[in-house]
């Protein structure tokens, strides 16, 4: 497949719609950012880069990070995850809490919010020092040592997170969460500061498309039963109330971040990422989901 030509076709093509979108501002350290940055990479199932555009320029992943998160717990405890989180679309937008006060402190899944911060808990309980070993793990997947996290970022979220303090307490008033609300929060705020490129993401999720075997070590870090329902649950929960439309327009599992990042992935053949920090009004990057949708149709590799 001329995936280079292809994305390098897909770019041009998209960079001359009008972006409608609008950089995250309820995180002002985001806001900051230069809102015309553009970059795609993909990586085929022989581990070869193709990139286009801002693909090596770092950048917040905010909630892709929750898909890391939850395969390291899923990998930890297995099919007891599902007592604490769900695994059904939530409908609702990422931050929601509508849903918490009739289902009793148990989270839709673990990519809303509500979820992510049930599986910061989790975290806390499993690493002795969750910080360190996530980052690692990260910097292991993606192959690169010098991603870290951004302390501005963290810094930003604590001074106006006042809807994740608001999920985090009143899932623990369900006793559905076990440690300090402030600890709770200064994870799962380091794990969605992280920083990272459209190739590092690219190369992170190819465990996902290689059946839980992490390609450089060709160790085996999810069971292929779970590596199912991690690619399961970024198809249905992935972008949140847009999950249907990802689906529709784009068939692969994936994942989004208010950074503006998106990566997704088709098993076995590749994982791709695109970044565009301007978000559409579900919080979705507005280019990231206009160039999937012409990868897989001019690629014809819709899972579906
Ligand atoms: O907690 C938050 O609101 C952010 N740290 C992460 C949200 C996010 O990335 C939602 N994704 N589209």
């Amino acid at each position: 497949m001329p995936y280079q030509d292809i994305l390098d076709g897909i770019y041009n093509e998209v960079f001359q719609i009008e972006n409608t979108g609008k950089v995250a501002d309820y995180i002002p350290e985001l806001a900051k950012i230069d809102e015309n940055k553009y970059g795609i990479a993909l990586i085929d199932k022989h581990q070869n880069v193709f990139s286009k555009g801002d693909a090596l320029e770092s950048f917040s992943i905010q909630s892709i990070s929750k898909v890391i998160t939850t395969s390291l717990i899923f990998s930890k405890i297995g099919n007891d995850l599902w007592k604490r989180v769900g695994y059904e679309p939530s409908g609702n937008a990422f931050n929601s809490l509508i849903q918490l006060e009739y289902e009793k402190g148990i989270p839709r899944n673990p990519f809303i919010n509500a979820g992510a911060l049930v599986i910061a808990d989790l975290m806390l309980d499993h690493f002795e020092n969750p910080k360190e070993y996530f980052l690692e793990f990260v910097r292991e997947l993606s192959e690169n040592p010098t991603i870290n996290y951004n302390q501005k970022v963290v810094q930003s979220e604590l001074e106006n997170g006042y809807r994740n303090a608001a999920l985090v307490n009143f899932i623990k008033s369900f006793d559905n969460i076990k440690h300090q609300p402030e600890e709770v929060l200064d994870f799962y705020y380091h794990q969605c500061s992280v920083e990272m490129s459209c190739v590092d993401l690219a190369k992170c999720f190819q465990v996902f498309a290689n059946n839980g075997i992490i390609p450089k070590s060709n160790s085996k870090f999810l069971t292929s039963s779970q590596c199912k329902r991690m690619n399961a649950l970024m198809q249905m929960c992935g972008f949140y109330d847009q999950a249907g439309e990802f689906t529709f327009k784009v068939g692969l599992p994936g994942k989004s971040g208010v950074g503006g990042g998106v990566v997704a992935i088709f098993p076995n053949q590749y994982t791709v990422a695109v970044w565009s920090p301007k978000l559409n009004k579900k919080g979705n990057s507005f280019y990231g989901l206009e160039s999937l949708e012409r990868l897989t149709t001019i690629t014809e590799t819709s899972i579906f």
